[in-house]
């Protein structure tokens, strides 16, 4: 029987990827939508969202950390606090991370955090990705990689994915590539590196509240159906409620690459034997 998406809705998940904040990028168009986000997510079981503006992305403006504080305040009032909102953003791979990684004061850090949510471009894997996850941790940040199963080589070529979290660097899954919002291959992908136990925090990665809605719910029981309902579960509580209070990430699995690469352990006379 499939796990029920009632057994996450006890308001302990904690989202850390979301673009909640009113007339920021290409998430919520108003003070109303975002206000209604918060109560979505409240109803699905969330208690806090980390605001994850895009920045660097060459598209919308970078906001400063005055005005994500200030928004921050804007929706929580609003919304009556019915979920807590904490500083953050979705940092697209580019040259100003080691600028900001000298800033006392940088916005790149989810809830000022060691950790960082870090983008790729969607068709490619940027060169000697390998030096730079390295640079980054050097720097004393911790990079979460964005959606990895929405990466187009990365759907071609799992083994990406296994090397850089090999390096240091964790892994978030959106929910909407769970519930099959994007697509099969994003599906597929998904499935792949959860059940290699690659994957460390599923998010929402919410826009709006009529589209790519602020739930967790639906798409960790789909995970629990997959790996089991306590590794679903640390995806969306103990995993993240860790990262935004700075801590070791409690739910690593050891890799499996066969799971990964979609390998099925073959029987060999000698496992006949034993
Ligand atoms: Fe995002």
């Amino acid at each position: 029987m499939p796990v029920s998406s009632e057994i996450f809705k006890s308001s302990k998940m904690v989202d850390i990827h979301c673009h909640i904040l009113p007339e920021t990028d290409d998430g919520s168009e108003s003070l109303e939508e975002s206000v209604s986000m918060c109560r979505s997510a409240a109803a699905d079981g969330i208690k806090t969202i980390v605001a994850t503006p895009h920045m660097f992305d060459g598209v919308h403006e970078t906001p400063d950390k005055d005005t994500i504080n200030r928004k921050i305040e804007m929706v929580l009032e609003a919304s009556d606090r019915c979920v807590d909102i904490l500083p953050g953003g979705e940092v697209r791979y580019s040259y100003e991370i080691f600028q900001e990684a000298e800033n006392p004061h940088t916005r790149i850090k989810l809830n000022g955090s060691s950790y960082m949510l870090l983008e790729f471009p969607f068709q490619a894997i940027p060169p000697n990705i390998e030096v730079t996850i390295f640079q980054i941790l050097n720097a004393g940040i911790t990079p979460v990689i964005a959606h990895p199963e929405r990466n187009l080589k990365i759907q071609q070529h799992p083994r990406i994915i296994a090397e850089l979290i090999e390096r240091g660097a964790f892994a978030q899954i959106d929910a909407g590539s769970i519930t099959k919002s994007f697509g099969q291959e994003p599906y597929l992908s998904a499935k792949k590196i959860i059940e290699a136990g690659l994957a460390h925090f599923i998010a929402t990665d919410a826009h709006h509240n009529d589209r790519r809605r602020p739930v967790l719910s639906s798409a960790a029981a789909i995970a629990a159906d997959w790996v089991g309902e306590d590794y679903a579960r640390s995806m969306v509580e103990e995993n993240p409620e860790a990262l935004i209070n700075d801590q070791v990430i409690p739910c690593q699995p050891d890799p499996d690459i066969d799971a990964l690469l979609g390998r099925r352990a073959k029987k060999s006379w000698f496992t006949f034997w034993r």
